[in-house]
C-alpha cells in the first residue's frame, strides 16, 4: 500500500503553534510522507522564524513568500502559488489550520483540484461577517471534507450548516498541545526576570498582560484611542505589559497615539502600558501563564488562558470560542470603558476562578487527529511500526 501523502499550509503567527504538535505526530507515525508549506503571509523573525525554532518545526518544505498585502490580493497570490505546488506533488490531502487568509486560499485550491481538505479547528462561529476570520472560518468549512472540531459549539454549528455528522470529529485542541508540551519548558524564561517581575525564586508581582491586532480594534483611531486610554487607567495601578503586533505599532504611529504607552522601564518602577516586540512562543507563555490579568482580542489567548487558568478579558463583542466563557476564565468585554475597568476590579479583588478543562483539551488532539486521516484516508497504514530510517528528524 502507497503512503499517505499530506500536505499541511502555514501562514501567520497563530498557525505555528497548532501545526507543530501535528508535524510531530506526523514524524512519530509509519506511512506518512508530509510537505509543510509556509505561504510567507507571516514574515519577520519574530512573527515567524522564531515559532519554528522553540517548538521544532521543520523548516518549510515549500516557502510561497507572498507576503504583506490586500485581503483578495494575498489569498489569491496564496492560491496562484499553491496549487503549483499541489499539482506537482500530488498530496492525498490538504491539511488547513485556523482561519487565516492562508487556510481559505489553501482549502480553495485543493478542492478545486479534487483534493481533500482537513481543517483543523472547524466550526468555530462569531457570527460576525466582519471579522475577515468568519468569512474564512465559513469558506474553509464550506469545502472541507474532513473537519476536525476543538468544541461541542463547532458540532452544533457545522450540522446547522448542513455538515453530515461523519465528517465532523471533535478531536481536541491542538494549540492546547502546543501548550501542554511547553508550558514547563516555558517556566525557563528568563523574560519575567529582564522585566524586573521576578527576583531569583521569588512569586511574580503583579502584571496585566495586553494584546490587540483585529482590525475592528486597532483601525479606527477613535476606537483605538478609547482602548488605550481605558487600559492605561487600568494600568495606573500595575504595569500593563503590550507586546505590540507590527500592526497596531504601524497604527499607533499613525494616529499619533504613542503618548498612551509609557516608557520601557521595568520592576518596581514600571506603570501604564508598557510596550514589548512581539514576543516568541516561550516567553509569551510564561507571561501569560504568571499574569494577573490578560485583556486581549486574540482567538487563542482566549483558549490558552483557559487552561493555565488566568483571567481574561477579550476586548470584543462576541466569541467564536463560547466554550472558553462556559467552562473557562474568559469574559467578553467589549470595548465600553465603564465595563472594562468594572470586569478588572472584580477580577482583581477576587480569587483566581475555579475553570474546568473543555472537553479532550488534554495535550492529545493531534494523535486523533492523524489516526482519523489514516483510518479514512488509508486504513491499512494504521499501527504500522515506525521503521527508524524512515523518521524525518525535526529541524532543531
Ligand atoms: C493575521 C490573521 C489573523 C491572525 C493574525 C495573527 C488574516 C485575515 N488575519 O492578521 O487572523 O490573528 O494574523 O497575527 O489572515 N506584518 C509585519 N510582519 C509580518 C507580518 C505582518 O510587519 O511578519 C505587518 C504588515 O504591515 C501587514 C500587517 O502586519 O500588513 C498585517 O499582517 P496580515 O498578515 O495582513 O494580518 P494580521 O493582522 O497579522
Amino acid at each position: 500500500m502507497s503512503n499517505l501523502r499530506i500536505a499541511s499550509m502555514v501562514g501567520a503567527r497563530p498557525n505555528f503553534m497548532k501545526i507543530a504538535p501535528i508535524v510531530h505526530e506526523i514524524q512519530r507515525t509509519a506511512g506518512i510522507e508530509h510537505r509543510l508549506v509556509h505561504s510567507g503571509q507571516h514574515y519577520d523573525q519574530q512573527m515567524s522564524e522564531s515559532f519554528f525554532e522553540e517548538l521544532h518545526i521543520p523548516k518549510p518544505d515549500v516557502n510561497l513568500e507572498v507576503g504583506s498585502g490586500s485581503h483578495a490580493w494575498q489569498t489569491a497570490e496564496v492560491m496562484k502559488r499553491f496549487e503549483a505546488v499541489v499539482l506537482e506533488w500530488k498530496p492525498d490531502v490538504v491539511i488547513v489550520v485556523g482561519d487565516v487568509n492562508s487556510t481559505l486560499a489553501a482549502a480553495l485550491v485543493a478542492s478545486k483540484l479534487g483534493v481533500p481538505v482537513a481543517h483543523v479547528e472547524a466550526g468555530l462561529r462569531s457570527f460576525d461577517m466582519s471579522m475577515p476570520e468568519e468569512i474564512n472560518r465559513k469558506l474553509t468549512d464550506a469545502i472541507s471534507d474532513l473537519l476536525f472540531v476543538t468544541e461541542q459549539s463547532g458540532i452544533q454549528n457545522l450540522r446547522k450548516e448542513g455538515v453530515e455528522q461523519d465528517r465532523i470529529f471533535l478531536v481536541g485542541n491542538v494549540m492546547i498541545d502546543c501548550l501542554v508540551e511547553h508550558r514547563k519548558i516555558a517556566e525557563k524564561s528568563e523574560i519575567l526576570r529582564r522585566l524586573g517581575l521576578q527576583e531569583d525564586g521569588d512569586k511574580a508581582s503583579a502584571y496585566g498582560l495586553l494584546t490587540l491586532h483585529r482590525p475592528s480594534n486597532v483601525d479606527d483611531p477613535a476606537v483605538l484611542r478609547d482602548i488605550l486610554s481605558t487600559i492605561a487607567t487600568l494600568a495606573e495601578k500595575m504595569p500593563v505589559f503590550f507586546p505590540v503586533h507590527p500592526r497596531s505599532l504601524e497604527r499607533i504611529r499613525q494616529f499619533g497615539l504613542g503618548s498612551y504607552l509609557a516608557e520601557e522601564k521595568s520592576g518596581a518602577a514600571a506603570r501604564g502600558i508598557v510596550p514589548l516586540p512581539p514576543l516568541g512562543y516561550l516567553h509569551f507563555l510564561c507571561l501569560m501563564d504568571h499574569a494577573r490579568l490578560i485583556l486581549t482580542d486574540s482567538g487563542g489567548i482566549q483558549e490558552e488562558s483557559t487552561i493555565l487558568g488566568v483571567p481574561c478579558l477579550t476586548l470584543r463583542e462576541n466569541t467564536e470560542r463560547p466554550v472558553t466563557v462556559e467552562q473557562g476564565t474568559n469574559q467578553i468585554v467589549g470595548r465600553d470603558p465603564k465595563k472594562i475597568l468594572a470586569a478588572a476590579a472584580l477580577v482583581l479583588g477576587a480569587e483566581r476562578r475555579a475553570m474546568k478543562a473543555p472537553e479532550l483539551w488534554d495535550g492529545h488532539a493531534a494523535e486523533r487527529i492523524v489516526k482519523i486521516l489514516l483510518e479514512k484516508l488509508r486504513p491499512g497504514l494504521l499501527n504500522k511500526p515506525v521503521p527508524e530510517s524512515s523518521r524525518i528528524d525535526s529541524k532543531s
